[in-house]
């Protein structure tokens, strides 16, 4: 998306790496990451970055953990390598690696300054009677550096770990045993600071305005004169704000098109609707309830109604693309949690990897680098009205993923009006915009109620309620019990066939966000 003024991540697998990559956001630089097994030399040079970022690794460079081609190493651009990252860099340059079971550490330690670097210089955390610099930090390594490769110096350490920070000042290359990414390592955020500021020299350009300008200008260069792009609005932000700025550059060669497939929240229509008018969107509404509905009538598996849902929109997409000339571009609200969560493959989910090979259409993916956050300070400058840019999200899947085995059109209104309850609750209350995603989901199992003098036996749902800043981890809220109870009561009164409410007090990890 950006050729200069930016970092790279080189990711060896960390459980920290997206910490680093929002540290360097929230600092306003724009960075990428790139998988240790996915990033060459000519790729660097490409893409031309400030400063690249080794990250730390559940691997050991002593037993086969990933390699790093040595020419990265040489190519005059400013490395910071961590934990895993400032090994691999001792041991391509010759130093030693060992595992030595007294220097294995994992918790908070304390270094001292020992030499000048301009990575370190005047940032500490404490200075002794006798003017010693300490710095407090978040250790996690099994292995040690025991020798440094020439041209480097030791900049910090203790007496378990001697070589905790290295520096090669003339070629720019830093090395970080501990964990600067983890707020624990008070001077973390500093030290990162110093080295995209003061040593990759990066400039924090990298707001809504720029973003959009970006954005703007990477459409401008992909879509010609005459291309027209069709798009899917869901009524979810991303689709939307991706519509939004493609219209403006585009007007009515782009074709929007919604697709009711049955298995959207209430009133989603009427949304769609009023939004597209308000916001002059060329847009095609197509029903096809029984099309969805028919093909997923006998599935339960959600990997396969997955597929299936995104299969029959690609092949809506596609017949609607013959129905106008010229149409090149199929573009997608794709936003750039899409893509790492499908890289890990927990779920095969958004619309990342779900096309046909043979599609003739290009992909155009304008907000695929953003995150959620992002994407919405980019809809307030659009002046999308805030209760559409902070609903909560919704899945491609819908509601199938929702109804826990075998869907159909009659469980889809149960849970339809069951989620609306929950939401209209949660807005009266006053919770609404102090959780970031809620919803319910009909169990596969009934449970016996009472009615008046009857015994029913009925189906059970389950309401979820989440606070995450990424949706990549996420911790169940703790709804008030009263208002939980006045939930409840209302789904059990007013939906017939729902005889048992429950609360889903699960985290991701170990859960996800959804059930299925
Ligand atoms: P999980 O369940 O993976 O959810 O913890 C993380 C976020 O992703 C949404 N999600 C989906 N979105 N298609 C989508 O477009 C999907 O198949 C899908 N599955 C999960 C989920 O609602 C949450 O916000």
């Amino acid at each position: 998306m950006k050729n200069n003024n930016c970092i790279i991540i080189i990711d060896f697998n960390s459980q920290y790496t997206m910490l680093i990559f929002k540290i360097l956001r929230k600092l306003k630089v724009y960075c990428e990451i790139y998988d240790c097994n996915n990033i060459s030399v000519n790729k660097i040079y490409n893409i031309n970055p400030n400063g690249i970022i080794l990250s730390g690794s559940s691997h050991s460079v002593l037993n086969n953990g990933p390699m790093l081609s040595n020419k990265i190493l040489n190519i005059n651009i400013p490395i910071l390598g961590i934990c895993y990252g400032m090994q691999l860099i001792v041991k391509i340059l010759g130093g030693n690696v060992e595992n030595i079971i007294n220097c294995r550490e994992f918790g908070l330690s304390r270094i001292v300054i020992k030499n000048y670097s301009k990575l370190t210089n005047n940032i500490y955390d404490r200075v002794s009677n006798n003017g010693f610099e300490f710095l407090d930090v978040w250790m996690s390594h099994n292995d040690v550096v025991t020798k440094i490769p020439d041209g480097f110096t030791v900049i910090a350490g203790n007496d378990k770990c001697k070589n905790a920070i290295i520096a090669d000042e003339k070629n720019k290359i830093y090395g970080l045993q501990f964990h600067p990414e983890v707020s624990h390592t008070k001077c973390g955020i500093s030290l990162i600071k110093r080295f995209i500021f003061n040593i990759c020299n990066c400039i924090p350009d990298w707001n809504i305005n720029n973003i959009n300008n970006t954005i703007i200008s990477s459409i401008n260069n992909l879509v010609k004169n005459n291309d027209k792009v069709i798009l899917g609005l869901s009524g979810g932000i991303d689709s939307l704000v991706t519509a939004i700025i493609i219209n403006s550059i585009i007007g009515k060669r782009l074709i929007c098109i919604f697709i009711d497939n049955g298995l959207l929240r209430l009133d989603e229509y009427k949304l769609v609707t009023l939004v597209s008018k308000n916001f002059n969107l060329n847009t095609i509404f197509i029903n096809a309830k029984n099309r969805f509905f028919y093909a997923l009538s006998n599935i339960d598996d959600a990997e396969e109604k997955r597929k299936i849902i995104g299969k029959i929109f690609i092949d809506i997409f596609l017949e609607q693309s013959t129905n106008f000339s010229n149409v090149k571009w199929l573009a997608q609200g794709t936003i750039y949690s899409d893509i790492i969560e499908s890289k890990n493959k927990i779920k095969s989910h958004h619309n990342v990897g779900g096309l046909p090979s043979n599609i003739t259409l290009k992909l155009l993916e304008p907000i695929k680098k953003l995150f959620k956050d992002e994407v919405r300070k980019l809809g307030l400058k659009m002046n999308i009205p805030y209760n559409i840019l902070y609903r909560y999200p919704f899945p491609g899947p819908g509601l199938a993923i929702r109804i826990i085995g075998k869907v159909n059109a009659n469980l889809c209104k149960l849970l339809r009006l069951a989620d609306n309850i929950f939401i209209e609750e949660l807005k009266n209350s006053n919770f609404y915009y102090r959780i970031d995603q809620a919803f319910t989901v009909l169990l596969p199992i009934k449970s016996v109620g009472i009615i008046g003098d009857c015994r029913r036996y009925d189906l059970v749902l389950s309401l979820r309620a989440i606070n995450t800043s990424d949706f990549m981890t996420a911790k169940w809220v703790k709804i008030p019990y009263n208002l939980l109870h006045k939930i409840s009561n209302r789904i059990l009164n007013e939906i017939n066939e729902i005889s048992r409410v429950v609360y889903d007090i699960s985290d991701k990890p170990p859960s996800t966000i959804e059930w299925e």
